[in-house]
This record gives C-alpha cells, sequence and structure tokens, in this order.
C-alpha cells in the first residue's frame, strides 16, 4: 500500500462496530467489566482508549512502526521518552535541538540526574567524540529547530550500534511522509504531533514511535504509569487533519521551495536555512535520507529593525508560535521557540536575533510572496 492509501485506509478506516468511516469518540474515562476475573480490553481510558488506540494505530503504520503512543503534546512524547533513562545516565543530543527539548534536558531532567552534552551532530567524530561510558542514547532532530541543520542518520545509527545505544530522532519537520528514522535503523521516532500530522492549528498532541516490542513495552509502561496521554477527542481531530497529510505536505513544500529561492535571491536576507536548497550545507545527505525537503525554513535578516518589520508587518501569516498549520505561520525564534535558552546558548548554536522561521501553509505562494515583497 503507498503512503496516500494508508493515510486513509492503513488502520481503522471504518468502525467495526458500526461501519462508520469516521471512527467514533470514545469520550469515557472508564468501562463496565463484565467478570472479575477477567477484564475487558479496555478497563480505563488512561490505559487504553478505543480512539486513542485507532490514532496510534494509524501513526505507528505510516511510520513503519509496530506501536505509535500519543500524548497530551510533542514535550509529553519527549519527556516520557527520557523516563526510559535513570540518573546517572547521558545522552549525546544534537546542539540545536527545539528549547523546550532543550529546557526538560537540563532543568528538568538534569534534577533527576540525567546527564546530557550537546553536540554538532552534522559533525559524526563530534558525535562520537561525545559519548562515554554512562552513555545510553543519541538524540537527534534533522531537519534542526530551527537552523535546519541535517544529521546523518544511518551515520549516527552506526555510531550508535557499536556502542549499544539508542538512536531517537524528532522527526516533527517532515513527518512520517517524508522521513521514516526507524527504516534507517533509529529506534524512536518523536513527533510534535501539533505540527503537520495535525495540521490545523487546533491540537497540542506527540507521538513515540518504535518497532520493538521490548522498547513498546517500556514506553507503553510510561504512558500509564505518568499518564502524559491524549484525550479522546483530540485523538480523532488528530485522525481527522492525518488523512490530509499528503496533499497538505505536497502543496506546502511545493511553496516552501519558491519562496526559499525568492528569499534567496533578496539581497536584504542575509542566508536562507531550507534543506531544499543545493546550497545547504546538508543537502546531500537529506536528499539521501528523504523524500522532500519539507515546507519550514528559516532565514537572517540583514538587521533587527527589518525584522521586527517583517514579523509585526506579514498580513496572511500568523506572527505565532508553532508551526505545520493549514495557516502559514512566522515565528521569532529567539523569544518564541528557543526563548528557553539563555542568550548566551542561543548566541553559540547561532541562533541570532535577527532569525525568522517560517512555517508555509496551504495559502497561495506568489500571495505570500507579495506579502513579503512589501516589507523586504
Ligand atoms: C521539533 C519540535 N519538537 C517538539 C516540539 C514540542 O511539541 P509540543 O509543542 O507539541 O509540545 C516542538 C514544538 O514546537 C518542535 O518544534
Amino acid at each position: 500500500m503507498k503512503f496516500a492509501t494508508k493515510l486513509i485506509h492503513g488502520s481503522h478506516s471504518i468502525d467495526a462496530a458500526t461501519g462508520a468511516l469516521s471512527i467514533p469518540v470514545s469520550q469515557t474515562s472508564t468501562f463496565a467489566q463484565k467478570s472479575v476475573d477477567h477484564f475487558g480490553k479496555y478497563d480505563y481510558s488512561r490505559s487504553g482508549n478505543p480512539t486513542r488506540e485507532a490514532l496510534e494505530e494509524s501513526v505507528a503504520v505510516l511510520e513503519g512502526g509496530s506501536h505509535a503512543y500519543a500524548f497530551g503534546s510533542g514535550m509529553a512524547a519527549i519527556s516520557s521518552t527520557l523516563m526510559l533513562f535513570a540518573p546517572g545516565d547521558h545522552l549525546v543530543v544534537c546542539e540545536d535541538v527545539y528549547g523546550g527539548a532543550f529546557r526538560a534536558m537540563t532543568r528538568l531532567f538534569g534534577q533527576w540526574g540525567l546527564n546530557v552534552s550537546f553536540v554538532d551532530a552534522t559533525d559524526p567524530a563530534a558525535l562520537e567524540a561525545a559519548i562515554i561510558p554512562a552513555t545510553k542514547a543519541i538524540y537527534l532532530e534533522t531537519p534542526s529547530n530551527p537552523l535546519l541543520k541535517i544529521t546523518d542518520l544511518c551515520g549516527a545509527v552506526r555510531i550508535a550500534g557499536k556502542r549499544g545505544l539508542l538512536t531517537i530522532v524528532d522527526s516533527t519537520f517532515m513527518t512520517p511522509y517524508l522521513q521514516k528514522p526507524l527504516e534507517l535503523g533509529c529506534d524512536i521516532v518523536l513527533h510534535s504531533g501539533t505540527k503537520f500530522l495535525n495540521g490545523h492549528s487546533d491540537v497540542v498532541c506527540g507521538f513515540a514511535v518504535v518497532n520493538d516490542e521490548k522498547l513498546a513495552q517500556r514506553i507503553h509502561f510510561v504512558q500509564n504509569a505518568f499518564g502524559a496521554i491524549l484525550g479522546p477527542q483530540d485523538c480523532w481531530l488528530t485522525l481527522r487533519g492525518l488523512k490530509t497529510l499528503k496533499i497538505r505536505m505536497e502543496e506546502s513544500q511545493k511553496s516552501a521551495i519558491r519562496i526559499a529561492e525568492w528569499l534567496s535571491a533578496n539581497p536584504r536576507v542575509k542566508r536562507v536555512f531550507y534543506p531544499g536548497l543545493k546550497s545547504h550545507p546538508g543537502y546531500e545527505i537529506h536528499r539521501s535520507q528523504t523524500s522532500g525537503p519539507g515546507a519550514v525554513l528559516s532565514f537572517e535578516l540583514e538587521d533587527y529593525p527589518l525584522t521586527k518589520k517583517v514579523l509585526e508587518g506579514v498580513t496572511l501569516s500568523a506572527f505565532a508560535v508553532s508551526l505545520g498549520g493549514v495557516e502559514s505561520i512566522i515565528s521569532y525564534p529567539a523569544k518564541m521557540s528557543h526563548a528557553a535558552m539563555p542568550s548566551s546558548e542561543r548566541a553559540a548554536r547561532g541562533i541570532s536575533d535577527t532569525l525568522v522561521r517560517f512555517s508555509v501553509g496551504l495559502e497561495d505562494p506568489d500571495d505570500l510572496i507579495a506579502d513579503f515583497a512589501r516589507l523586504i
């Protein structure tokens, strides 16, 4: 089955009980039991819920995994995954990781004894050199947020494999339509489903996906024990949003390529970060491990006054936190996605005060370009 068909029929295309084409919202906290000795498949919605199960199975099929787990946010998926580790364990993490993940790793999990080293994961030698005896996993984002840096996933898997480490990848920017890290040998794929998977800026959700029974059991244990689950209504909305993932990604990506080229030709734009541009240092690696550059790009403007003018002056795109919606969203990493990172850390990573991130929605690209052209 090809990806577009999987989106519609890969799992749970019809409700088995009624034939409904839309999976019902099982808006219940608990399930009545018939026997003291044998409980039914569902007993309590934190442990399992039919709407959540339909969504989890759909995401697992799309990602090429055996199991997916849905959480109440991308951060809940990330934090629940970090709970697989114990005090004293160490992770090697790509340096321009999402600011919220940086915050959880350093200020939350740091407190309970998890140690992390941030490295430029585009450099395999740096990745390897950061591994110490206590290292248990390599944690990556590719493309990374907000600088769209590319990590060679097969290379990282080779390095991790030599030492028996897990490879964890936040694949939010790509979705399984464009990148399937499990097929490349990675162990856990994370998503902020808030973004392209749901795609309509109306749900906050997250996923952890694996292709290994034991790992699945461990994540399921955390999901149930810690309890950061996604509610049935949000599962239903995400199931609905997911069906159009392919056409949304295709259209937004086509526009992103045009906008990246337009920005690159503008003298007031200092740099464009987009793996669809041949000038991107990770262009070849990205091409080899994905089927497209996606619909998020970042760019650096000439100075701060122009940056402010663009952020406050665009009329079609929302100046907002988040990405991956049908509406284009322009954001300011220094004060939004990476506000949780101290300014010295941001500066060290190249996240400057003139950096703008743009998530391309489904508006006509001519209109989006015209909106920028008024300002830049
Ligand atoms: C790459 C990436 N991972 C994780 C997250 C966190 O997801 P959520 O906001 O759904 O908690 C985000 C949010 O922007 C993100 O961009």
